[in-house]
């Protein structure tokens, strides 16, 4: 199909409708579950109610596509603007994300009804032909963003909801995890070389969606280095953890150790000591950890004072996408949400486990890439105001939805948090 085929527009619209109505579906569909009671728990500042993504990544629509292409369409419900806004300054003031959970009304049917409605009025825009027009470019660019945070909040509702189910003594189980089978453990780690030079980092303006934290495309000088095969384990986080790794302050950054000391920290999040053995709370209920998983939930902390132990570092993520450029976008993503990590096995022969297993903490400071600049008005604040005192992270996790990372994708968080799917690649320097 080009440009030029006359049929393009409409199948062009066509699969833009389809589009929206698959990744809609899917963010109901990790509802689907959960009680009402469920969809209103907020269990710390961080994190926020199902049933505010439910309504949040609706306003998103409403806001940055409704009242810009459809202005006399009458909002939902104006008090939506206020309760809904995560944290655009230019659309107005926000209710305080720390009191999400406290918003008892709207009701989760009422929520349910204001997703139906802003997606009828939406995809009613594409039908009348709003594709066609002077905008119809940016509209789609715009209809395109609205998914791709859309399927970002598929993630936090995920990690969210299992902060919340973690407080719970009874270990609820929101889906029980399938096809879920221990393997031997894991080989060596292995490491990967690479030389010394220049890289190309960032996406480029053409291709498939990109965040304009991806951009611009820019240059780097990497020196030598060597990247591990695989992401660490549970059971070597696990020999970490029993050589007191967390009761020696020479292995931590300072803020680090005072994070240990003042968080009582002494195992990732989630893990609990039962007797002799470490247990992990998961979205599949409470079970034993596997030492051949992929260790998840530890800080940027963390991260670095068991890279340290190991005689190693975390790699900067210039490396990481050098390294991961040209390997396929695969992996252990979720389907259709859950939690499904899966067994490390075997001696990894080349890069494994890039994509879909843990997000990786990189050790670069998220900052603005060479000559970025973001979008003008409101949606201009989706990215770049972050872009102080968080680190990278790179590669998706088994809660984010599949299709939705790529190599030169950047995930950030302070160093502190750990209720993301946050795991570890080691690297070293060669030479
Ligand atoms: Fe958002």
């Amino acid at each position: 199909m080009t440009l030029s085929d006359p049929g393009a527009p409409a199948a062009r619209k066509e699969a833009l409708a389809q589009r929206y109505s698959a990744v809609r579906a899917a963010t109901l569909e990790l509802a689907e579950p959960l009680s009402p009671e469920d969809c209103m728990l907020q269990s710390m500042p961080d994190a926020s109610p199902v049933r505010w993504h439910l309504a949040h990544t609706t306003w998103f629509f409403e806001t940055f596509v409704l009242r810009e292409w459809a202005p006399e369409r009458p909002p939902f419900d104006e008090s939506y603007e206020y309760l809904f806004n995560s944290y655009y300054n230019g659309i107005g003031a926000q209710f305080p994300r720390p009191r999400r959970g406290l918003i008892s009304r709207p009701g989760l049917e009422e929520v349910r009804e204001y997703r139906r409605r802003v997606d009828a009025d939406l995809l009613a825009l594409l039908e009348a032909g709003a594709l066609d027009g002077a905008r119809g470019a940016e509209l789609a660019a715009r209809v395109e963003l609205g998914l791709q945070h859309e399927q970002q909040h598929q993630e936090l509702v995920l990690t969210d909801l299992k902060h919340a189910f973690a407080e719970n003594p009874l270990h609820p189980v929101y889906r029980a995890p399938v096809g879920r089978s221990a393997g031997p453990a894991p080989g060596p780690t292995g490491f990967e070389p690479f030389e010394a030079g220049e890289a190309w980092i960032g996406a480029t303006e053409r291709g498939g969606f990109r965040f304009d934290n991806e951009g611009p495309r820019h240059r780097v000088h990497l020196e030598a280095f060597e990247l591990a095969r695989r992401p660490v384990s549970c059971g070597e986080y696990l020999a970490f953890v029993e050589d007191d790794g967390y009761r020696r302050p020479e292995l931590w950054l300072s803020d680090g150790w005072d994070a240990v000391r003042e968080r009582g920290w002494e195992a990732p999040l989630y893990w609990s000591r039962r007797g002799d053995d470490w247990w992990q709370y998961t979205l599949g209920g409470l079970r034993a950890v596997d030492p051949a998983e992929p260790v998840a939930h530890v800080s940027y902390y963390e991260a670095d004072a068991f890279a340290r132990w190991a005689g190693a570092r975390l790699p900067l993520e210039a490396e990481w996408e050098h390294a991961a450029r040209g390997h396929a976008v695969t992996g252990h993503f979720a389907r259709p949400g859950g939690e499904h990590p899966a067994p490390l096995s075997g001696e990894a022969r080349g890069l494994e486990r890039l994509f879909g297993d843990v997000w990786e903490w990189t050790a670069s400071d998220y900052a603005p890439y060479p000559r970025y600049r973001p979008a003008e008005g409101a949606i201009g604040e989706y990215n770049g105001k972050f872009m102080c005192n968080q680190r990278v992270l790179r590669g998706g996790s088994c809660a984010t939805p599949e299709g939705h990372v790529r190599a030169t994708y950047r995930n950030f968080f302070y160093p502190h948090m750990r209720w993301q799917f946050s795991g570890i690649r080691l690297a070293r320097w060669l030479g």
